[in-house]
Parts: C-alpha cells; sequence; structure tokens
C-alpha cells in the first residue's frame, strides 16, 4: 500500500493531501520503504556525496518577533553580538582550510549590518575566495539590496517561507510582518539569480496535514535549489516556550517526500534535526539529505545564537568537529566532499 503511494510520488513528482496522510499516519515499520526510495534518488543524483557548508552566524541582533525564535526582539535575556568584517573573515580563513568551500552568512534582520556593510564584507569574501560559494541568510531586504549583494559575488540565499498559508504564517508572526513580502522577497531572489532556498520548521504550532500540504504544493511550484526543514524547537523564553518540539520521524518523512518531489534538491540535515536526536543528522542522510552545515563561528558567541534551547555546536555539530562528522557519515555509507557543491536543480 505505502510502496504504491511512494511510486505514485516519484513517478508524477507531486503529492495529494490523501497521500501526505497516509505517509504521515503509517507506521515507522511501513514508512521505511518511503526512505529508502529518497535514498536511492538522492544516490542517483548526487551519488554518496555529503556536502558540507560553514555557518557563520555573525549578529543574533533582531529587529523582529518571531513567536518561536529565541533572538527575537523582545528576548531580554539573549547576550548579543555581531562580528566585525575582519573577524567573518577570519571565520572564513579557518573554514577554508578546513575544507568548507561554501560560507554561509546567517544573522538575525540586523540594520546594523546596512547594505552598504554587507555589500563590502560580501566583496572582500569574494576576492579572497574566488572558488567559495557564498551564501546569504539575513532576512527580508529590498529587491535593489539583493541586487547589490548578487552583483558583488553572493551566489545563493536563503529565506525560509516559514509558512505556505497566511493564517498559518500570521499565527506563528506578530502583525507588522508580512506574509507577502516574504514571498515577493522569495521571488525577487530567484528573478535575480540566486540558488534560492526556502523552508519551513516541522511541528509549529497551529500546523496540520493541510498546511503542510501547502508547504509542499508552494515548494513544487517555487521550484527552488534548496529547502531547509528541521523540528520546531521550544526556546522557553519566546511566546512558544511551552510547545512541543516537532517529531523526529514526521521530519525524516518530509525530507524524504521533498526529495522525491524536487530529486536534484540540496536538502541540509538541519542543526535542529541534529539536537533534537543525537542520531537525528544521520537519519536525516538516510532519509535524502545531502547537506550538512557545520558551524564555523567562534566559539565564544556559538552559545549566543540560541534560536532554540538545547541548540547543538560541539562536537561534529561544530568545524572543529570535521573529523567526527566525516566519521559519521563514512559509516553511513556516504563521504563529506570539499566541493562547493552548487545544486543541479535547473
Ligand atoms: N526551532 C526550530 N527552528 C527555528 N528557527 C527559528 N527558531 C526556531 C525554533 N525555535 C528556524 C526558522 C528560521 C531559521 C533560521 O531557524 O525557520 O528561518
Amino acid at each position: 500500500m505505502l510502496e504504491t503511494i511512494v511510486n505514485q510520488i516519484q513517478t508524477t513528482r507531486d503529492i495529494t493531501k490523501e497521500q501526505l496522510n497516509i505517509v504521515l499516519s503509517a507506521s515507522e515499520e511501513e514508512v521505511s520503504c518511503l526512505y529508502q526510495a529518497a535514498r536511492e534518488v538522492s544516490q542517483k543524483v548526487y551519488g554518496n556525496r555529503i556536502y558540507i557548508r560553514g555557518l557563520i552566524e555573525f549578529s543574533n541582533y533582531c529587529k523582529n518577533n518571531c513567536y518561536y525564535c529565541g533572538i527575537r526582539l523582545d528576548n531580554p535575556k539573549v547576550c548579543r553580538f555581531r562580528l566585525s568584517q575582519e573577524e567573518i573573515l577570519s571565520c572564513c580563513k579557518k573554514g577554508y582550510a578546513l575544507g568548507f568551500r561554501t560560507f554561509v552568512l546567517q544573522s538575525g534582520e540586523d540594520g546594523y549590518y546596512s547594505d552598504d556593510r554587507m555589500v563590502s564584507i560580501i566583496q572582500e569574501i569574494r576576492k579572497n575566495y574566488p572558488d567559495c560559494a557564498i551564501t546569504l541568510s539575513i532576512g527580508e531586504r529590498s529587491k535593489e539590496a539583493y541586487e547589490r549583494f548578487y552583483q558583488a559575488g553572493a551566489n545563493r540565499y536563503l529565506l525560509r517561507h516559514e509558512a505556505a498559508n497566511k493564517a498559518h504564517y500570521q499565527s506563528l508572526h506578530p502583525e507588522g510582518m508580512s506574509w507577502e513580502n516574504r514571498m515577493e522577497c522569495l521571488k525577487h531572489l530567484k528573478d535575480i539569480g540566486y540558488q534560492v532556498g526556502c523552508g519551513f520548521m516541522v511541528g509549529s504550532p497551529k500546523q496540520t496535514v493541510d498546511t503542510l500540504y501547502e508547504d509542499l504544493q508552494f515548494i513544487r511550484k517555487l521550484h527552488p535549489h534548496m529547502v531547509g526543514i528541521g523540528p520546531f524547537m521550544p526556546q522557553k523564553d519566546t511566546p512558544f516556550g511551552q510547545e512541543a518540539a516537532g517529531s523526529l520521524s514526521r521530519t525524516l518523512r518530509l525530507l524524504s517526500i521533498l526529495r522525491l518531489l524536487i530529486p536534484e534538491l540540496l536538502l541540509p540535515a538541519t542543526t535542529a534535526l541534529g539536537s533534537l536526536d543525537p542520531k537525528g543528522r544521520s537519519l536525516g542522510i538516510l532519509s535524502g539529505a545531502n547537506v550538512v552545515m557545520p558551524n564555523l563561528s567562534p566559539e565564544d558567541v556559538r552559545d549566543k545564537y540560541a534560536l532554540y534551547d538545547n541548540k547543538k555546536s560541539i562536537a561534529a555539530e561544530a568545524a572543529e568537529g570535521l573529523e567526527e562528522l566525516r566519521q559519521e557519515v563514512q559509516a553511513l555509507g556516504y563521504c563529506v566532499v570539499e566541493d562547493r557543491g552548487d545544486s543541479l536543480v535547473e
């Protein structure tokens, strides 16, 4: 029964709401054919190669108040930090020596990093590391800003859509944050020519099979190069601090479905997945994920970038733990590669 559905998802590269319902409510035993199919598709497109990205969390200041996020404006408990251009560049230097060929610059929406400042940072990284990909994950900006960053040498942009259903989006964000603007930003990024990543949290409050179905259909339509999904993880000083975390199994099932819907996707086994369960990242890879993003930020700021409680940034989750990561990946029959790892999505 489930095998037939998995086959249908794979051949049509589409999923119905009914199929999604069945897959999400199937037993763990039944669903193993889904993981296997996703793994095979991933192997066919990307071989046994796992791409690594050096994640540089350069500022935890944020003007937004997302109900789920630990670094939201109204969380007074956060110890705020910013990295200077020089500090960011030294992260890149360390990362390059370790074998990273993609740098992901991520921050809260921090006005201190004006468009001019960002352009300068991007140009400097581009000049020093012509063979590396530069990925930005700094939230919503104007189309002009996105164009300037692209001209300066940025190649990729991660902006999770968070929720394709507008009412669901609004239940996760305060008034003043606009679902329309988020959609508009994603469109601009794609039009400009970035390799674009969208994504959402699995198990966020008010998420249903219906809203997940809309997320999947939105992703099919946007046809991004990357999709980042991870379980929702409560952070105690946020309005959602008492909510339950997202489920490991549901996250894995959705990773596999995404792999079948768009075979060439770059799909990270996210930090949230690794933080939810010690085996999370490995299981993510075995469910069709092909990217891992270890932390390259200076050690003394890592715990300050706490989007949620118990966020992992030590051992194999951190850049110094690369050897441990290599071994973990090898034990699964995969291989960490030193490569830009560009998306094969057309
Ligand atoms: N749990 C899991 N993921 C989170 N993010 C933010 N807060 C949380 C949380 N509490 C995700 C959001 C954001 C990305 C950078 O991290 O989806 O886009």
